[in-house]
């Protein structure tokens, strides 16, 4: 039945939202929807654009943590992580995909002493991590909207990682999908150049298919070297939590596969 938007209609009619123009973004001072309009750059992507409600909760803290916590993966400039972290001395960590976040505010709470750089082009996750930053007085959080290739390329100095963390990327299991896979010898090529000498690239996945090729490609990597001397999988660190991705894989049987590698000190 339409509407009945009249000036007839009953005092107690529900007053409708006001209507939001068709590209007026949700969160005017929070996340764009794509800040360095990546679509236009012809590149194979290896996330899904996807619409996700956000919950009240999830979009107040958008609004009002935004401003402050959260930075736009323009593609413009590079970042100075001393300013963005307040201290030129803390090593900073990034995270790629961090879903909705719970694993990721649980590691800046063990470890305040590291700045952790949590990217995400996820919308609901991203107001879900500065929620918990908030509620758990996480001072080490920075959350970026968009896509970490172009954080990686065109933000971060050369050495300025003091770590990169991959947990449960998007396993793009059908083999005409493989190409969308994060874990490629061209994205370890340019996260090598972004790490410090030492720092490490930890990955984790619960499809053996994609651990198997993370195996191979970070091992055939002349960037980096392998932390566990008989050259395979690395046991469970226990500074990772439990992720939510995990959760799910694990219910279905999955087995988790850890990768631990270091960024060698001479290209
Ligand atoms: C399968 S989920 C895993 C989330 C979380 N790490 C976990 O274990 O619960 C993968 C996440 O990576 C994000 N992602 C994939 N490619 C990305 C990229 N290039 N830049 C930023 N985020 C990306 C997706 O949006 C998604 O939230």
């Amino acid at each position: 039945m339409p509407e009945n938007h009249s000036s007839t209609a009953p005092a107690t009619s529900p007053v409708p939202a006001p209507a939001r123009a068709r590209r007026e973004p949700m969160f005017p001072d929070g996340p764009a929807p794509d800040p360095a309009g990546s679509h236009h750059e012809r590149r194979i992507r290896s996330f899904q654009p996807r619409r996700s409600r956000v919950t009240p909760g999830q979009g107040d803290a958008l609004r009002r943590l935004w401003p402050q916590w959260g930075l736009d993966i323009d593609g413009l400039s590079r970042l100075d992580l001393g300013e963005l972290f307040g201290d030129p001395d803390l090593p900073v960590v990034l995270e790629i995909g961090f879903g909705m976040g719970e694993a990721t505010a649980q590691m800046a709470a063990a470890d305040p002493g590291t700045g952790i750089l949590a990217c995400d082009v996820h919308t609901p996750g991203q107001g879900n991590l500065l929620g918990l930053a908030e509620r758990n007085g996480l001072a080490n959080v920075r959350v970026a909207n968009g896509d970490a290739i172009i954080l990686l390329r065109e933000m971060l100095a050369p050495d300025s990682l003091a770590g990169v963390r991959v947990y449960f990327p998007d396993p793009w299991p059908k083999k005409r999908h493989h190409k969308r896979r994060l874990i490629q010898p061209e994205f370890l090529a340019l996260a090598a150049t972004r790490l410090a000498p030492g720092g490490l690239l930890h990955c984790a996945t619960d499809w053996e298919p994609y651990a198997e090729q993370m195996l191979e490609v970070l091992s055939a990597s002349p960037d980096f070297e392998n932390t566990q001397p008989d050259g395979g999988f690395a046991p469970r660190p226990e500074f990772r939590p439990l992720t939510r991705f995990e959760g799910q894989g694990l219910d279905k049987g999955h087995v988790v596969h850890d990768l631990l590698f270091r960024r060698r000190a001479a290209r």
